[in-house]
This record gives structure tokens, C-alpha cells and sequence, in this order.
């Protein structure tokens, strides 16, 4: 995982030259605070820790009608409808994840689309930037990145995907210069809250977004986050009041516990001072 990201990055780094301007390849810190474009193919000759044939790129236009199959074949198959309300018009999803907008990871086996990642980099006076709906300082919110769809074909699930993935979005956001990276999960996505609480996404809040329940997971890459170790709280996954009165109350859910038979409790800790939460 560590050497997708670190070698992604430095791939990005080597060939930068051939595509910035020569104004502003003059040292390795301007190269580092400046990055205009990431190049397009992110780890060719390393497949993913558990699909070692499988390649990574950026998407490009021309992709847009492999990813919209790709979510086709997902979208029929969720084994709960909340895990994922399709937004409103497929091509502008499409087109905001696009550079300079964000970034659309495709991963490839043999040639066809398997799963994708997508990356946000909203504007900080946008009213769905997650920043602001969670309520960090206004100041803050130009910081944020959204770690936005992911979608695995159900053929290629349980092989770490999505947990690789999410690392890659995190270099990406951090390349970007946006280091408080957050994700909006449903209550009921066991698996994908896992995902992100396993790479180190925290829910800092909990609440309703469009008319759906829904957790925001949130990870500092510039700061951290620190949680007092006494005190934790154990609450049922699915009792969205409990939730979000903890998050209210100055918690974020750092943890969870598994029962046998598939119920999940979720561990709530207190958030320690702070100047990048909710307020
Ligand atoms: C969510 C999704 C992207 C995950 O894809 P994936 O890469 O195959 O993820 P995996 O199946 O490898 O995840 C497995 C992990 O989930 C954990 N998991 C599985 N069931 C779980 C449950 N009920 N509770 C908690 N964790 C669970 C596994 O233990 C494993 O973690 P580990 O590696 O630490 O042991 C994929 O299922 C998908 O495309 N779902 C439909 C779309 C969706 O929900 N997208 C997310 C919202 S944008």
C-alpha cells in the first residue's frame, strides 16, 4: 500500500518536467507546492497488493461510458439501496471529478474497467463542500478534499480494492494540497465505514445530507487527530440518534466491534483539542 503511494508520487515527480512550465521546475520545493497536472498513468509496471495483473490510471473523457457501466452493474446489485443514491445527472458527477476539479482513478484488468475511485476538490464557498457542512472554520474549508464514489465489481471484491484505493486518494489530496481529506458513508456500509476507519478516516460527524442519514469520516494528514483513550463510548451502528448526539457531544467514532452475528458497535472516543473539527 505504502509503495503504491510513495512510488505513485514519485512517478509523478519524474515526469513532471515534460509538463509544467520551465518557470516553475526551478527547485524540488517549488516542484513539490506547485504540481499544475498528476500525470496520467499512476503505477503501470506494480499491479495492487491482491490483484498483481491489475493496472491504475486516471480516467479521461473517452472513459466515461466504462465507468457508467461499471456503476450500472453495481448500482443493480447493492445489497441495500442506501449504500449508494446515484446522483442526479451522471455526466456532470463525471465531469466535476475531472482535473482541476478532482481526479478519477480507473483500475484495469486486462483492459477492462474493474473499479474506480473518484477525489473531489470542491471550492471552499461551496455549499456541498463537506467542511462546511460539518461546520469547520470557513478558513478551513479550501483545505478539504472529498474522498468521493468508489465502486468495486462485485467479481473483484474482498481483494482490498477500495482500502488500496483510498490510500492512493489520500496521496493524490495531499499532492493537491488538501489535506483534511473527508468521506461521506452510509450508517448501514459496514464495509466501506471499515475501509475507512482501517486506513485511518475517523466519522467526526453524523447527520442527515440530502435527506439521507449519513456519516462524514474526516483524516488530517497535515495535523493528525488525537482522541483521549478513557472514556470511550460503545454504540449500536444503525441508532443514527446515539450517533450523531456523540458527535455532537465532541466524539468520533475511532473503532468498531464486530458480533458474530454480523451486528456492529461502533467506538466513540473523545476528540481531543482540535482546530481542524466541527464546531
Ligand atoms: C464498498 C466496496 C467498494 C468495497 O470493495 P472491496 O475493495 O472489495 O472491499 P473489501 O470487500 O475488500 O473490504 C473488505 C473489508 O471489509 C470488512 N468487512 C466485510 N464485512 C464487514 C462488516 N459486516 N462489517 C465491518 N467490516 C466488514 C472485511 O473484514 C475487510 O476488511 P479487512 O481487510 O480489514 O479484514 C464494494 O463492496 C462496492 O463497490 N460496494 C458497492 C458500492 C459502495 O457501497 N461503494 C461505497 C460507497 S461510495
Amino acid at each position: 500500500m505504502q509503495l503504491f503511494y510513495s512510488r505513485a508520487f514519485l512517478r509523478s515527480l519524474s515526469t513532471f518536467s515534460t509538463r509544467c512550465a520551465p518557470c516553475v521546475c526551478a527547485t524540488p520545493s517549488i516542484v513539490l507546492s506547485s504540481l499544475p497536472q498528476l500525470p496520467p498513468i499512476l503505477l503501470p509496471e506494480a499491479g495492487l497488493g491482491n490483484v498483481p495483473h491489475a493496472r491504475t490510471r486516471l480516467l479521461e473523457a473517452q472513459d466515461f461510458d466504462a465507468w457508467v457501466a461499471l456503476r450500472e452493474t453495481v448500482l443493480a446489485t447493492l445489497p441495500d439501496p442506501d449504500f449508494y443514491v446515484r446522483e442526479d445527472d451522471e455526466k456532470d458527477f463525471f465531469q466535476a471529478h475531472m482535473y482541476p476539479g478532482g481526479e478519477l482513478i480507473g483500475v484495469f484488468v486486462d483492459g477492462a474497467l474493474v473499479a474506480y475511485a473518484m477525489v473531489e476538490l470542491p471550492g471552499e464557498h461551496e455549499a456541498h463542500n463537506l467542511g462546511h457542512v460539518i461546520g469547520l472554520d470557513p478558513a478551513q474549508q479550501g483545505m478539504v478534499a472529498h474522498l468521493s464514489s468508489c465502486m468495486v465489481l462485485p467479481q473483484w471484491r474482498g481483494r482490498q480494492l477500495q482500502r488500496t484505493l483510498l490510500s492512493a486518494r489520500l496521496g493524490l489530496a495531499q499532492a493537491h494540497g488538501r489535506p483534511l481529506c473527508m468521506a461521506m458513508v452510509s450508517l448501514r456500509n459496514h464495509r466501506s465505514r471499515h475501509n475507512m476507519l482501517r486506513q485511518g478516516l475517523r466519522v467526526v460527524w453524523t447527520g442527515t445530507i440530502d435527506g439521507l442519514q449519513r456519516h462524514v469520516a474526516m483524516i488530517d494528514l497535515e495535523q493528525g487527530m488525537d482522541f483521549a483513550t478513557e472514556g470511550e463510548l460503545l454504540l449500536p451502528s444503525l441508532d443514527y440518534e446515539a450517533l450523531r448526539a456523540a458527535a455532537l457531544a465532541g466524539y468520533a467514532c475511532v473503532g468498531e466491534v464486530r458480533a458474530p452475528d454480523g451486528a456492529v458497535s461502533l467506538r466513540y472516543a473523545r476528540h481531543l483539542a482540535h482546530n481542524r473539527r466541527p464546531r
